[in-house]
């Protein structure tokens, strides 16, 4: 559990307004194959349904709820549940939907507060993982009414998207390693100093030079890494930011205190995004995870939970889990 992000972190990711967790994808909510699975779940559910979205992040799949019972008139009673401090008002502007669902912020999915048996679907994006599976089950089934069902996508170990992350996570650990921004920051710290007093002593001016031949090794170096990889768009941003730097081109319009701010915030960037990638490898689930959670949802009664994979833009994208109570299941 020590990889994984906390409350606070996610507040902080959700707060830079981003609809989904996929940075820079979906933006404007999850579509294709991914829609479909959801809307063919909603359509089997009565008008007035009560909804649960279990770490619903900014409220994406919430959203897909809202929009598909306003345009076939369902009238969807739709809650969206998260540990963090979210604030998805802030989206409002481009989804006006989210205006109609309830948000539960700082709720745990183990412990949602809500009536039991009071929901027809319970459903989760890439959230139910994160939770305490034996707990959020649980409450699962004590959420649903009798005939309501479960229904999620769970990240899997072996898919498309885990594949990403480690490579994302393998490209960012070579930037770390090439010590460019370390290298970087050293030099701009020379050039402001020169800015500042007009010159540089002679052994200032000697570490300058082996400071800007250690940059151009190491970058030639991640140069040539990136050259192998299929998708190295990760260390090719990072490179291209720092090359930019020090394009003799740009030496007039970029002060060092900017230079330096841009070295600061890319080194930030790299650390969330594999403090994210990492938090996202350990909350996918194994086969045996899938395995367990069957087990679990058997034992509390739900009649088939059925497990398959799940397709996106012909990739294996996810896993999806769906369960269901007979009509004649009592509470808990
Ligand atoms: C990958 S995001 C999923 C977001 C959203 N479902 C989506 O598809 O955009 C995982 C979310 O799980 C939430 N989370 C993690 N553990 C939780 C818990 N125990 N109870 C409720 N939310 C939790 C995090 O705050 C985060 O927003």
């Amino acid at each position: 559990m020590a990889e994984r992000l906390d409350a606070r972190q996610w507040g902080d990711w959700w707060n830079k307004h981003s609809l989904t967790s996929f940075h820079g994808h979906f933006q404007n909510n999850y579509d294709g194959s991914l829609k479909q699975f959801w809307e063919e779940r909603f359509a089997n559910l009565p008008d007035n349904a009560a909804i649960v979205d279990l770490a619903t992040g900014n409220g994406a799949l919430a959203l897909l709820a809202a929009e598909y019972s306003r345009e076939h008139d369902k009238s969807f009673r739709i809650t969206g549940i998260d540990y963090a401090n979210i604030q998805p008002e802030a989206l409002q502007q481009r989804h006006p939907l989210l205006e109609e669902i309830r948000f539960l912020v700082n709720t745990s999915m183990e412990a949602t507060g809500l009536a039991s048996a009071s929901q027809d679907l319970i459903m989760s994006q890439f959230g139910f993982e994160y939770g305490d599976m034996p707990a959020a089950s649980r409450e699962v089934r004590r959420l649903l009414k009798p005939g309501g069902c479960f229904h999620a996508m769970i990240h899997h170990e072996n898919s498309a998207i885990l594949a990403q992350a480690r490579e994302a996570l393998a490209q960012i650990k070579r930037c770390d390693k090439s010590a460019v921004a370390e290298t970087a920051t050293a030099l701009v710290k020379l050039q402001q100093r020169l800015a500042r007093e007009g010159k540089l002593s002679a052994a200032e001016q000697q570490h300058a030079k082996q400071l800007h031949q250690a940059l151009s090794h190491s970058l030639e170096k991640l140069r040539r890494y990136a050259q192998q990889l299929k998708d190295p768009s990760h260390v090719r941003m990072f490179t291209q930011s720092i090359m930019l730097l020090f394009d003799r081109r740009n030496a007039r319009s970029i002060t060092p205190e900017q230079r330096l701010q841009t070295i600061q915030r890319l080194m930030a960037e790299n650390q969330s995004y594999k403090q994210r990638m990492k938090d996202l490898r350990s909350a996918a689930y194994s086969p045996a995870d899938f395995r367990k959670l069957e087990k679990n949802l058997k034992q509390l009664g739900f009649s088939e939970p059925s497990v398959q994979p799940q397709e996106y833009a012909g990739q294996h994208f996810c896993h999806t889990i769906s369960a269901c109570l007979n009509n004649s299941d009592l509470p808990l």
